[in-house]
């Protein structure tokens, strides 16, 4: 097995940036064979300063390969957070003779001083796969006369009206502009007013439509993430909506006044989904930044800052009675695991504890559950001797917490102590998929029903693990734990 993880907390399989500081993931994009990854990027430091867009690229979203910096502040601002997309038909010009890539990102004046940001929208196009850009001469393309929150322009073709869409974080909604052409924008309209979660400045919106489970129907979506507000315990997360967009309005479902949550976990902020996914491949593929505003600057990790979530597909099912978005990790993390354990048809009595040794540096722990009259259980990833994270699951309210106060360095934020609590809609028949890498742990309930994504410090990965029943038995079936084979450090 191959792995050059030398460096204290560094992820295997999760994109880390070589150097200094990374937050969102921006510029998601599928072109000629390579997956690109753009990000958030300050090259001088490794907490959060000018930005600047980092890049890296894959074959398959595991493994990435850190290209040079792509975009580098100009005299419109620092580069925040933004979107690319093919321009197949040349609508902007800049591509006479193949198509390329145009990046749409938000341009942040003033950000070192003291004085009111102003935030514009710019492009910059790549005839090179991504190699070298050239920033639109006439830049910056979008502005407002008055709002100062005006960022994070994610970008799409819309095939039924034959334009290209941008959805905005503007304050605490999201505002929707058309064009034709990358260049001119139209607003079309301005939502979220009156629905959702206003804890915080709305950020990085994303606007897709997803498949029903086992059905031809079809829903769109929108992501909105919700910043860090030092008035609540949350931090920064993420909401969503399901709705329908006609090209110029988006309009939820059902306004239940119910705030849906991407994620249970602290740890996914301001992810965004793939462009240009091939139709014949046809999934709608999303990566989150695996952090939390309320403490990302302070994670003890040494020289680097930052990693991503696992890319996760992402579709809708119906649960109960309500629709909700469903995420798995993609399909292509399988050829880095290799089946060791398999438990089947085992039974985990009362106050018993199953040990199995891990000494892995990441593990894969899939757990089918059936409750035989247990009022809990568990499991405890002993990382060392002293240092673990405990997963528990409460069959008496349906609750699922993950404990990390004990999971290794945990005192550079008060935040980070908070129990991590997510609700299970059904526990008669339990799967559990638990990805436990270097510095975090990623758990899928119920075939990605649930997520909860988690940061967690340890000195090492995992060397143990104990499953544990309480209040009577569960029995394992078709459960197996799964191994990393040939890792190679991003
Ligand atoms: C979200 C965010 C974006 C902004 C970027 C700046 O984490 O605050 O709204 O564009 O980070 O780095």
């Amino acid at each position: 097995m191959k792995t050059h993880n030398s460096e204290k907390y560094r992820p295997t399989f999760h994109f880390s940036p070589k150097k200094n500081w990374m937050n969102d993931p921006n510029g998601l994009v599928y072109f000629k064979g390579e997956y690109h990854l753009f990000f958030q990027h300050n090259p001088n430091d490794s907490i959060w300063g000018p930005m600047h867009w980092g890049h890296a690229v894959s074959k398959d979203m595991i493994e990435w390969e850190e290209l040079d910096i792509a975009l580098y502040p100009d005299e419109n601002g620092t580069i925040f957070s933004g979107s690319v997309v093919i321009d197949w038909n040349n609508t902007s010009g800049f591509f006479p003779k193949e198509p390329g890539m145009v990046a749409i990102f938000t341009q942040n004046l003033h950000d070192a001083d003291h004085t009111t940001p102003i935030q514009t929208q710019s492009l910059a196009f790549s005839h090179d796969r991504g190699r070298t850009w050239t920033k639109y001469e006439k830049n910056p393309v979008l502005k407002h006369p008055t709002k100062v929150d005006f960022r994070d322009p994610k970008v799409f073709w819309h095939y039924e009206s034959e334009k290209w869409i941008m959805v905005l974080a503007t304050g605490q909604t999201v505002s929707i502009y058309s064009s034709p052409n990358l260049i001119d924008w139209q607003f079309e309209s301005e939502f979220g007013e009156n629905i959702g979660c206003h804890d915080g400045v709305w950020e990085c919106p994303d606007l897709f439509e997803l498949p029903v489970e086992n059905s031809e129907e079809k829903k769109w979506v929108m992501f909105v993430s919700i910043g860090d507000n030092r008035q609540f315990d949350s931090g920064s997360r993420t909401q969503y909506f399901i709705g329908s967009f006609d090209g110029s309005n988006f309009k939820v479902d059902e306004n239940n006044n119910e705030v849906l949550w991407l994620d249970f976990g602290k740890d996914n902020y301001a992810g965004v989904t793939f462009s240009d996914i091939p139709k014949e491949d046809g999934r709608r593929i999303y990566i989150g930044w695996m952090s939390n505003w309320r403490y990302a600057n302070e994670v003890p990790t040494v020289g680097w800052r930052g990693q991503m979530t696992l890319p996760r597909v992402l579709s809708l099912r119906k649960i109960g009675d309500k629709l909700r978005v469903i995420q798995n990790p993609v399909k292509e993390l399988d050829n880095y695991f290799t089946k060791q354990i398999v438990i089947h048809d085992e039974i985990i009595s009362s106050g018993i504890q199953k040990k199995i040794d891990i000494n892995q540096p990441s593990v894969e722990i899939v757990l089918n559950v059936n409750n035989l009259g247990a009022k809990q259980f568990g499991l405890v990833l002993h990382h060392t001797e002293n240092q673990s994270t405990t997963i528990t699951i409460d069959l008496l309210t349906n609750l699922l917490s993950l404990d990390r106060t004990n999971s290794g360095e945990v005192s550079f934020s008060e935040n980070f102590l908070n129990n991590q609590v997510m609700k299970i809609h059904d526990t008669t028949k339990l799967n559990l998929r638990i990805i436990v890498d270097s510095s975090s742990v990623e758990i899928f309930v119920n075939e990605g029903a649930h997520a909860l994504t988690s940061l967690i410090y340890p000195d090492k990965a995992c060397e143990k693990i104990s499953i544990f029943s309480l209040g009577g038995d569960i029995q394992l079936s078709n459960s197996y734990i799964s191994f990393p084979n040939s890792i190679r450090r991003n």
